[in-house]
């Protein structure tokens, strides 16, 4: 039998995920497919409900439907419920169940490159927005002791800081160059450096400690303007890109029962798409 898995978004045709799956259905040799799927807002509700009598063993959701998934679907990982957006679902027992794999694909693409990120007590989070949450769950339950959350917006900051709970504090973006002397790890989540983005952060790389870590999540630059300045001091610096990919392997062992690797090749292959 062929498993069917999609993506849907709105709109969809810049999603990487069916270049992404496809590379491993290919690669294990799986009888599976992968395609994406644009809904409208309005329509998302029909679509989530005939999915099982379409044939699909779950898949991924995308902008704008992550918030609305997660209030629809009842059975729901621990992440995705904290995080309050689901981008993955698949059935059991027929049953429809949601999760959010972001917070894993995070914590594992710095597994892959800087696994001391672990040791880590206090971060600096950069940015208030969706993938800020899944990030802010992902540090907090790798055990840090403090998470400093600056973000353009104060009052956004605040409310991530109280959803997440005691670890966490809202900084004022003018605070930042004050704050940096102790942290060990440094994350931007905002769309400042993307794509040649102009914007600053309020970051001074050469006020961090010799041994933070500093990575982004965004790719497109893989080197973006403060993992530029963050490599010159000689920090270690992780891209945003891993993420992505790392992110995709739960889905894709839930839909096509093989979990697939995440390897240079598969890096390749998502960095030469246009
Ligand atoms: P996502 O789901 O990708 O996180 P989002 O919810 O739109 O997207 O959040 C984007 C983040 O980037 C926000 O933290 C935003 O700050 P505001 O909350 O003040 O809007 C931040 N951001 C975007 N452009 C920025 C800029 N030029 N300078 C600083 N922060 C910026």
């Amino acid at each position: 039998m062929t498993h069917k898995a999609f993506v849907t978004g709105w709109p969809i045709s810049h999603s990487k995920s069916p270049a992404l799956h496809g590379f491993w259905l290919d690669r294990y040799g799986i009888d599976g497919t992968y395609e994406a799927i644009a809904v409208e807002a309005e329509n998302f509700a029909e679509f989530l409900s005939g999915l099982k009598a379409h044939g699909f063993a779950g898949g991924n959701i995308t902008i704008p439907h992550k918030e609305t998934a997660h209030a629809m679907i009842q059975n729901l990982d621990p992440a995705a419920t904290d995080i309050g957006a689901v981008n993955t679902i698949w059935f059991e027992a027929h049953v429809i169940c949601g999760g959010n794999t972001d917070a894993y694909g995070f914590a594992a693409n710095l597994d892959d490159f800087a696994p001391q990120w672990r040791e880590g007590k206090r971060a600096l989070v950069l940015g208030a927005g969706g993938a800020a949450r899944a990030i802010v769950y992902a540090i907090r339950e790798a055990g840090y002791e403090e998470i400093r959350i600056a973000n353009r917006t104060y009052e956004r900051a605040e409310k991530l800081a109280a959803d997440f709970g005691d670890k966490c504090q809202p900084i004022k973006m003018s605070d930042v160059a004050g704050l940096q002397s102790d942290l060990d790890f440094v994350v931007n989540t905002t769309s400042v450096g993307m794509n040649g983005d102009e914007g600053k952060l309020p970051v001074d790389v050469q006020a961090l400690p010799a041994t933070t870590i500093v990575t982004d999540i965004v790719y497109t630059p893989l080197e973006t303007p403060l993992l530029a300045a963050a490599n010159n001091k000689g920090l270690r610096t992780v891209d945003g890109l891993g993420m992505l990919l790392h992110q995709a392997v739960p889905g894709f062992e839930k839909w096509f029962g093989f979990r697939p690797e995440v390897d240079r090749q598969l890096r390749e292959h998502v960095l030469g798409l246009s």
